[in-house]
């Protein structure tokens, strides 16, 4: 058989309510706009908060251009729906008016990887919403180069030789690859900073293979302005020479802190929930991350398995919602409120202004008592 290309496209078309959920309806337009599509080989329909997350089998490959129009034609089709029902920002991740033959730098999210199935082909795929496509690099780097969390990477022949990472800027645009484990020091000098950072590809480095796909466009980047956030998605292929469904998971018992949550703006623990759970709803959140499980069939997606619905989780969800009540205390303050140049949303700039008349410069101030002969 042919290659088959898992492509996951998702946009924020409009949210139910407010920033919360996908409507159901916006579902069942999506389903009916992939139905039964030539260009297809299977599809889901799924969501993450206000995330609309089309995941398509196919063979066309990655970057293909029918793929990502069909994607942005169902997005603006579910726009119709979403301005229908007015929804809340119908449309606010089509950031053209008209596609222009790739959807990459056009506001969707992509992640694409193209892959010979093997005998059998577990897959992954996580999305999250109310952060930023940084937040994989904690979980990536634990599920491919950290032996704490992978114990394959110790006992498993077939994945001893580690695994290669393509780490992107995102804001000078440029990428590197770092072979782990000899270069995990000078990788985690970078990956530790996921809002500028973010690991884009994994592969083994035995057979080269693709492992792990994330998607990396910075929304507010592409805007020059604020349109919501790049709320990310990833996969990651399993089993047989990759990390096990389970190291996979693992991470996630860890709520770790990611950028996001109300306006963008604050920092909160990553918690894991099942598709149903995923409606944002305490101050916009906290972050969510749902893992949908799929075996490949002949390029055929069987599942999905909710994986977070396990009450293995439960744990890490109790942890998430008692770090959310510890950082809510903070209000407006840092660290629960990102860092001035990490915001989204700022006033700084009018306050700035209003301002500007009531600030002493005191540098000035010294230095004319100093010419005054005054005190220095
Ligand atoms: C964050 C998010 C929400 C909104 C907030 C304000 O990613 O989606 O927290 O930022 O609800 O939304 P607007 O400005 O649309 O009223
Ligand atoms: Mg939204
Ligand atoms: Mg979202």
């Amino acid at each position: 058989m042919a290659k088959v290309t898992l492509s996951v496209i998702k946009a924020d078309i409009g949210g139910f309510v407010g920033h919360s959920a996908v409507h159901p309806e916006v579902k069942a337009k999506a389903r009916a706009c992939l139905e039964k599509h030539p260009l297809l080989i299977d599809h889901y329909v799924a969501h993450v908060g206000d995330d609309l997350v089309l995941i398509m089998t196919h063979e066309h490959g990655r970057n293909n251009g029918e793929i990502h129009k069909l994607a942005w034609d169902t997005f603006v089709a579910c726009t119709e729906v979403a301005k229908k029902l007015k929804l809340y920002g119908a449309g606010q991740d089509l950031l053209a008016d008209a596609f222009s033959g790739n959807v990459k730098g056009l506001g969707p999210g992509v992640a694409e990887m193209e892959v010979e199935e093997r005998e059998s082909e577990p897959v992954v795929v996580l999305m999250a919403d109310k952060t930023e496509p940084g937040a994989w690099n904690l979980p990536l780097y634990k599920i491919f180069a950290d032996p704490f969390n992978t114990i394959g990477l110790i006992i498993d022949p077939k994945m001893h030789c580690g695994f290669a990472f393509e780490v992107r800027d995102l804001i000078e645009d440029k990428k590197i690859i770092f072979n782990a484990p000899e270069d995990l020091y000078d990788m985690l000098v970078f990956i530790g900073a996921p809002g500028r950072y973010a690991i884009k590809r994994v592969f083994h480095r035995g057979t080269g293979e693709i492992a792990a796909v994330s998607s990396t466009q910075r929304l507010n980047l592409l805007a020059g302005r604020y349109v919501g956030k790049d709320d990310p998605v990833c996969i990651v292929r399993c089993q047989n020479g990759y990390p096990s469904v389970g190291e996979v998971l693992e991470p996630f018992a860890f709520p770790h802190l990611v950028s996001g949550w109300m306006r963008g703006s604050h920092s909160g623990p990553l918690m894991p929930v099942s598709m149903d759970d995923a409606r944002p709803t305490r101050f916009d959140g906290p972050p969510r991350v749902v893992a949908l499980g799929f075996q490949l069939a002949d390029g055929k997606l069987i599942g999905p398995n909710d994986f977070f619905s396990d009450p293995a989780f439960d744990n890490a969800r109790r942890v998430a919602l008692e770090i959310a009540d510890y950082l809510r205390r903070l209000g407006p303050f840092e660290p629960h409120r990102l860092h001035l140049d990490e915001m989204e949303y700022t006033t700084m700039p009018q306050v700035m202004e209003k301002l500007r008349d009531r600030f002493i410069d005191l540098r000035l101030a010294k230095k004319a008592r100093a010419a005054a002969g005054g005190e220095a």
